[in-house]
């Protein structure tokens, strides 16, 4: 790894126990005390409920500037891969380390197409789940069963586990487009294997009903969408996928945990309520200073959903990519959608407000994303899981690369107890 550790060392003192760190510098600058020892030699612990400012490995897929707004995968700015690649392109970048030359894209993108099927069993368990599951608990819990199809119950060999990736960028569309067109009573669609990955997705969801032309205009957008979901270092579910995995569970446990993780609407699911927010607003003639102000006040638990970041505190440079693609695809498919003005005029306000301004709160990815989804006709229960197939490549990028990382371990945080001190059992008698 490319480390280097600094000639001068970090001094603690705690409770009379004295300890130098070291302290240890990335690529980009960004410094980091090694703290492995501190229990060791103090007996104390670094207490950092969220993880806020842990770092909990060291990883070459993904850079991250919050105060400046910069992203990059392995040294490639992500706006330059979303301008010029396709997702696949992207997802061979991050797990392996360098973008495919010719030969290796065309291998790539075979593999990806010839497991590009469901089989009969695994279309029979999806044709078993009640019609009324959100998309994602069915994706992830055909994703944790693939392990009874592929997986040998953990401990695979590394050809199995490259199969593992292979099958799981493949699948992933077509489960959840099975669970879509079931869940509106249609059959099963076989994907089309003259067709690009974002392309052959929408086939498989909106079959021969949706006009070739306007099929190429949303793969165009989604793959860009796919790109910059792809990866974001050690986000809630990417942490999750590594932490799982730091038990050697298979990776399909691993994938399937990661997916909950995503779920949850302060993370992949903004997607979700920021379009729920939007139609509430819309519902209320506009009445955006409302919104404003419940999420201004502290007690209400309501957030402005599509706002605000850990590591961000300037624009999310993916919100801004996430806006151009939303405003080039509604003018190629020629539809006029009032929630991008409403989503623009909220934005506006609240960037002037000293409550969003004093507390660094701007846009995040999952603002703008939505309009595009609602605009392709994705319903807005799939929100997330579309953003799973972008941060699919990502996971399967750190778990490839915790798997090689020489010093990894169970992941096993500590913690201070605050409940009671030992005290006396009392029998179920004298309770
Ligand atoms: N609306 C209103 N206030 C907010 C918002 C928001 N969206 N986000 C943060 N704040 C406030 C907090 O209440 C807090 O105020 P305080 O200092 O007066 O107590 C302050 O800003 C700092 O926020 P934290 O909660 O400490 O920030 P944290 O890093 O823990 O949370 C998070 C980040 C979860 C993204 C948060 O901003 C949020 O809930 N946003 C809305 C949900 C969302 O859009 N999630 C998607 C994130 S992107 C992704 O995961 C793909």
């Amino acid at each position: 790894m490319n480390i280097k550790k600094q000639e001068a060392a970090a001094h603690l003192e705690v409770n009379g126990k004295k300890m130098d760190l070291d302290v240890l510098c990335g690529v980009e600058n960004e410094v980091a005390m090694d703290g492995l020892q501190l229990r060791n030699q103090t007996g104390v612990i670094n207490l950092d409920p969220g993880y806020g400012n842990t770092g909990s490995c060291v990883s070459s897929i993904t850079f991250l500037n919050g105060e400046k707004g910069v992203i990059h995968h392995r040294g490639y700015e992500l706006k330059d891969l979303a301008a010029n690649c396709s997702f696949l392109e992207v997802a061979y970048l991050l797990m392996k380390g360098e973008l495919p030359n010719p030969d290796q894209h065309r291998q790539w993108t075979e593999l990806v197409r010839d497991n590009s099927y469901l089989g009969p069993s695994l279309q029979e368990l999806l044709n078993h789940y009640p019609v009324k599951s959100h998309p994602m608990s069915v994706l992830a819990s055909v994703v944790l069963s693939l392990t009874g199809f592929y997986g040998d119950l953990g401990h695979e060999t590394y050809y199995q586990f490259d199969m593992d990736v292979v099958r799981l960028i493949a699948k992933t569309p077509l489960i959840a487009a099975h669970n879509f067109r079931r869940k509106r009573g249609m059959n099963y669609i076989y994907a089309d294997p003259s067709l690009g990955y974002a392309e052959n997705f929408l086939h498989s969801m909106f079959s021969k009903r949706l006009p070739k032309e306007r099929r190429k205009i949303m793969a165009t957008a989604l793959e860009k969408l796919l790109i910059i979901h792809a990866d974001h270092e050690q986000n809630c579910s990417t942490s999750t996928v590594r932490m799982i995995s730091s038990s050697d569970a298979n990776v399909y446990a691993a994938i399937g945990g990661g997916i909950g993780a995503l779920w949850g609407p302060l993370h992949g699911g903004a997607n979700e309520a920021v379009i729920n927010m939007l139609e509430y607003i819309k519902m209320r003639d506009g009445d955006l200073e409302a919104v404003i102000k419940r999420a201004k006040d502290k007690d209400d638990p309501f957030k402005l959903m599509g706002f605000g970041h850990r590591v961000y505190k300037t624009y999310d440079p993916r919100a801004a990519i996430a806006k151009e693609v939303v405003d080039s695809l509604l003018k190629d498919l020629g539809v006029d959608e009032p929630l991008v003005d409403t989503a623009m005029e909220l934005e506006k306000i609240a960037l002037e407000d000293d409550y969003f301004v004093s507390r660094n709160l701007y846009p995040n990815v999952d603002f703008y994303t939505g309009i595009a989804y609602k605009a392709m006709g994705i319903p807005k229960e799939m929100f997330t899981v579309m953003f799973t197939m972008g941060r699919m490549a990502g996971w399967l990028a750190h778990l490839l690369e915790f798997r090689e990382d020489e010093n990894r371990r169970i992941c096993r945080p500590r913690q201070i107890y605050a409940g009671k001190p030992i005290r006396e059992y009392v029998k179920m008698e004298d309770r």
